[in-house]
C-alpha cells in the first residue's frame, strides 16, 4: 500500500524525518512516497535539512515555488491532482500547517483518498496568522489526527471528531531533536564573533506581521538590542525578512546577522544560549525540551504546553513589552519547565504503527 508523505517548508521537513525513519526500520508493509511541493527550495531552506536529518531525495518535486498564498495553494493543487490522477496513493500524510499542508490535504480528500494530519488539533484563535487558516482547514478535511497535546485532542472534539479518529502519539519535532543533540555542532562563526555558552541571544522573526514593514521590524530590533544588554544577539534571517532587513539602517551593533541556519548548528546556538527571543511556534517547543528560555513576540500561540509547561512565555508583539521581560531573564526569574507527557522521541514509530492498523482495517 502506497501512502504520500508532504513536505513543502522549512518546519516540515524535521516532521516527517522520523516517521519515514519508522517506515524504512520497521519493515513496514506500507510504501511510501515522498512528495516535495517545492514550497521552499534554497539549500538553505531545504536540502540542508534533508542532508543532516537524512531524509532520502524526494520521490516527486511538485517545484511550486514562491508566490502570493493563492497562487501557492492553486499551484500546489494542481500539481499534486495531476499526480494522484496519474499515480493514486491510498494515503495522504501531511504535517505541521504551513500553505503545502493545507492544499495537499483539501486535493487528496476530493479525490476520495484519506487524509492523516500530523500535529492536528493546533489552535491559536488568531485568524490573522496564516498557518490558522491551514491548520482549520486542513482539520476540516482530514480523516485521522496524529496529536501532540490533551489540549489539541479537545480542540478536535469540540470540532465535533470522534475519539476514534484521534491518535495522540506525542510530537515528531522532538523525536528529531532528541535523534540529534547529540551531533548539534557549533557554526562556522562561533570563534569570530566570540560567542560564549549562556552569553548570547538567539532571535528569529519572519511572522508577516512583525517584518513585513520596515518600520515595525525596526522597532523590534531596537527593542531587542535595548533589552539585551549589550550580549550578542544572533539572528538568522529568513528570507521573507531579509526583503524588509535591507530597507533599514543603522542596525544595533550588538546584532549577528546571518544566514537561515542548518538543522544542527541553529539548536547547537539554541542549546547554549542565554534566552531564544522568536516569532516561531516550532522553535518554543524545542526551547522547551532544552531547558532554554524562550521570548515569543506573538499574542498568542497554539501550543500552550510550552508556556504552561515549558520555558516559553508569550511577550506580545508591543515592543515596549520586551524589556522588562528580558530584565527578569537577567534576574533569574524565568520558569525551569518540564517536558510535555510523549514527548519522548518515539512519535514517529506510534505514528506507522497506528497507520498500519488503520490501513489494514
Ligand atoms: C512558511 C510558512 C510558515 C513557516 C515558515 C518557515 C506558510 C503559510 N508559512 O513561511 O508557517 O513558519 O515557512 O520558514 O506556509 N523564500 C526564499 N527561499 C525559499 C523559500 C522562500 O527566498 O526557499 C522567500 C520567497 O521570497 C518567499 C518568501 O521567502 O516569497 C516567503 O516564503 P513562503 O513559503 O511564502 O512563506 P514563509 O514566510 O517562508
Amino acid at each position: 500500500m502506497l501512502i504520500d508523505v508532504i513536505a513543502g517548508a522549512r518546519p516540515n521537513f524535521m516532521k516527517i524525518a522520523p516517521i519515514l525513519r519508522a517506515l524504512d526500520a520497521r519493515g513496514s508493509r506500507l510504501r511510501y512516497r515522498l512528495v516535495h511541493t517545492g514550497q521552499h527550495y534554497d539549500a538553505r531552506m531545504s536540502g540542508d535539512f534533508f542532508e543532516q536529518l537524512g531524509i532520502p531525495a524526494p520521490h516527486v518535486n511538485l517545484e511550486v515555488g514562491s508566490g502570493t498564498a493563492a497562487e501557492q495553494t492553486a499551484c500546489i493543487m494542481t500539481s499534486y491532482e495531476a499526480l494522484l490522477l496519474k499515480n493514486p496513493s491510498s494515503l495522504c500524510l501531511v504535517v505541521g500547517d504551513v500553505t503545502s499542508t493545507m492544499a495537499c490535504a483539501i486535493t487528496a480528500q476530493k479525490l476520495h483518498i484519506p487524509v492523516a494530519h500530523v500535529e492536528g488539533g493546533l489552535r491559536s484563535g488568531d485568524w490573522s496568522m496564516p498557518e490558522e487558516i491551514n491548520r482549520l482547514v486542513t482539520d476540516a478535511v482530514s480523516n485521522w489526527f496524529f496529536t501532540t497535546s490533551e489540549l489539541a485532542n479537545q480542540n478536535l472534539r469540540l470540532s465535533g471528531v470522534g475519539d476514534e479518529r484521534i491518535f495522540f502519539v506525542g510530537n515528531t519535532m522532538i523525536d528529531t531533536l532528541l535523534a540529534n543533540v547529540g551531533r548539534l555542532r557549533a557554526p562556522r562563526f562561533w570563534d569570530e564573533a566570540c560567542l560564549r555558552e549562556g552569553s548570547y541571544f538567539v532571535l528569529t522573526l519572519h511572522r508577516p506581521a512583525n517584518v513585513d514593514g520596515s518600520g515595525a521590524l525596526a522597532r523590534m530590533l531596537d527593542a531587542v538590542a535595548e533589552g539585551s544588554r549589550g550580549l550578542p544577539v544572533v539572528f538568522p534571517v529568513h528570507p521573507r525578512t531579509k526583503k524588509t532587513c535591507v530597507e533599514l539602517s543603522n542596525l544595533p551593533k550588538n546584532l549577528i546577522l546571518v544566514d537561515p541556519q542548518p538543522y544542527l548548528e541553529f539548536n547547537w546556538l539554541v542549546k547554549h544560549a542565554k534566552g531564544v527571543i522568536t516569532d516561531s511556534g516550532g522553535i518554543t517547543e524545542e526551547t522547551t525540551v532544552m531547558g532554554v528560555p524562550c521570548l515569543t513576540l506573538r499574542d498568542s500561540t497554539e501550543r500552550p504546553e510550552t508556556v504552561t509547561i515549558g520555558t516559553n512565555e508569550l511577550v506580545g508583539t508591543d515592543p515596549a513589552k520586551l524589556k522588562p521581560a528580558l530584565d527578569r531573564l537577567f534576574a533569574g526569574d524565568w520558569n525551569k519547565g518540564g517536558i510535555p507527557e510523549k514527548w519522548d522521541g518515539h512519535t514517529g514509530e506510534r505514528i506507522v504503527a497506528e497507520l498500519e492498523r488503520l490501513l489494514a482495517a
